[in-house]
């Protein structure tokens, strides 16, 4: 086994953080391949929860390499504080590598994302406001600044200068805002950023990562948010500006598709969503509300709190389809022990006709009316249980029916955040 491609199957936030951390153990490499820090990655160790941004989720094994690979954007801030935080812990970062070709996060970045939200009439996403998008629109624009420009101070400085100039003055004529960037202020902060981690940048992290798969190394491609949120695949436009799926883990690493074993789908076992967009097994109130209580369904990275609903069955046969799912991950099962009867969504009812396939376009979406079935609870505390055999057969009976939808086999169910909280099958 040489490539394993962790996917997030929803809207984001499906406990990719936990599996990542688990699976990691085993591994040699764990690669981010895309997103920046408007993920956050929970991984919960003894007492001490740790929301990771940047650093791939197998930082806490040091025999681990971890790489922030191209296709990632940093907001080199947030990654230094990310690393103090690590450090301070405990943890060192000698086993984290950043990749050159990344692209940097400046503070124009973050202003064009909270003032395209402040645009009422565009359409508000609902974004994280990290500056995530506009930095990839530089990215594809051919205008980006990436890690390895911060090695000629010649060239960084004109290509920042040029930006900073473009930027102001759209925020300035066309956002009315009040912006002034000063360049010697913003090179020195940002020059500062790159000498404290310059020891861990990689000049070709994809031959780095090739160089591993030849040696038969064992790779985990760490996804961030989730299918629902692709650019591509996703409901756009209320979605991110980079390719979670399966297939954004070649691009964003640079590694040929063939290397990939296994795509392992982390599928929550009920659906949440943050930020704006359609969500058709959305629950307002009740149930809705009693999930984000008992599953603390607040952002890792803004606090928000998250909509949630029932399980969406046409979501997962979507994701199943776009990733090539071999495997699934259930996450947070144990926060559906209390309820009597729990329905999942196997289609939709649209336009008088039952459809079973995911209509990505959102006018389409929005009509859309789930279809649900509904299951007996297990009424009782799943947090300890360890062995499938030892699981309740309503819930053995959930996990039957996700396992269906997806075509995919179960091969891990995590019954709470802790580490040691999992049924491995
Ligand atoms: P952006 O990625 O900040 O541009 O936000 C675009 C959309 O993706 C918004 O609806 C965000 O709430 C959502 N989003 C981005 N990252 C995550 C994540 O890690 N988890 C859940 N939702 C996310």
């Amino acid at each position: 086994m040489t490539v394993t491609v962790i996917v997030g199957t929803q809207w984001g936030d499906e406990g990719k953080g936990k599996i990542t951390d688990l699976l990691a153990r085993d591994m040699d490499m764990v690669v981010r391949y895309q997103g920046g820090n408007n993920a956050g990655h929970t991984v919960v160790i003894k007492d001490k929860t740790f929301k990771l941004h940047l650093t791939p989720s197998g930082i806490f094994y040091s025999n681990v390499l971890c790489v922030i690979g191209n296709g990632v954007v940093i907001d080199p801030r947030v990654l230094l504080e990310e690393i103090q935080t690590l450090q301070s812990s405990g943890y060192s970062v000698n086993n984290l590598r950043i990749s050159s070709q990344a692209h940097v996060i400046f503070p124009y970045h973050r202003d064009l994302d909270s003032a395209q939200e402040q645009k009422h009439e565009a359409g508000r996403i609902g974004t994280t406001s990290r500056g995530i998008g506009p930095c990839y629109v530089d990215k594809f624009n051919r205008r980006g600044i990436r890690i390895w420009d911060f090695s000629n101070e010649k060239v960084l400085r004109q290509k920042l200068e040029w930006n900073l100039k473009e930027k102001s003055f759209i925020l300035n004529n066309f956002y009315e805002m009040k912006v002034e960037y000063n360049l010697e202020e913003i090179l020195n902060e940002y020059l500062g950023y790159y000498h404290a981690v310059r020891n861990l940048v990689v000049e070709e992290s994809s031959t780095l990562i090739n160089e591993a798969i030849s040696k038969n190394k064992k790779i985990l491609m760490e996804g961030a948010q989730g299918t629902m949120l692709d650019v591509d695949h996703g409901t756009y436009p209320y979605v991110t500006s980079s390719s979670p799926v399966a297939g954004g883990a070649c691009i964003g690493a640079g590694f040929g598709p063939q290397e990939v074993d296994e795509v392992i789908g982390v599928v929550k076992a009920y659906v949440t969503r943050v930020g704006g967009g359609p969500f058709p097994t959305e629950i307002e109130g009740g149930v809705g509300d009693t999930l984000r209580e008992k599953g603390g369904e607040y952002g890792a990275t803004t606090g928000r709190p998250r909509r949630c609903g029932w399980f969406d069955g046409v979501v997962l046969r979507h994701a199943s389809k776009v990733n090539g799912l071999t495997q699934l991950a259930i996450t947070k099962i144990d926060v559906l022990d209390s309820f009597e009867k729990i329905d999942i969504c196997t289609a939709y009812e649209y336009d008088g006709k039952i459809i079973k396939d995911f209509p990505t376009d959102i006018s389409r979406l929005e009509k859309c009316k789930p279809v649900y079935e509904e299951m007996p609870g297990w009424r009782e505390s799943l947090s300890k249980i360890t062995d499938y055999q030892h699981l309740p057969v309503n819930a053995k009976k959930y996990i039957d029916k996700l396992a269906e939808l997806s075509e995919a086999k179960v091969s891990l169910i995590s019954v709470g955040a802790e580490r040691g909280q999992i049924i491995k099958l």
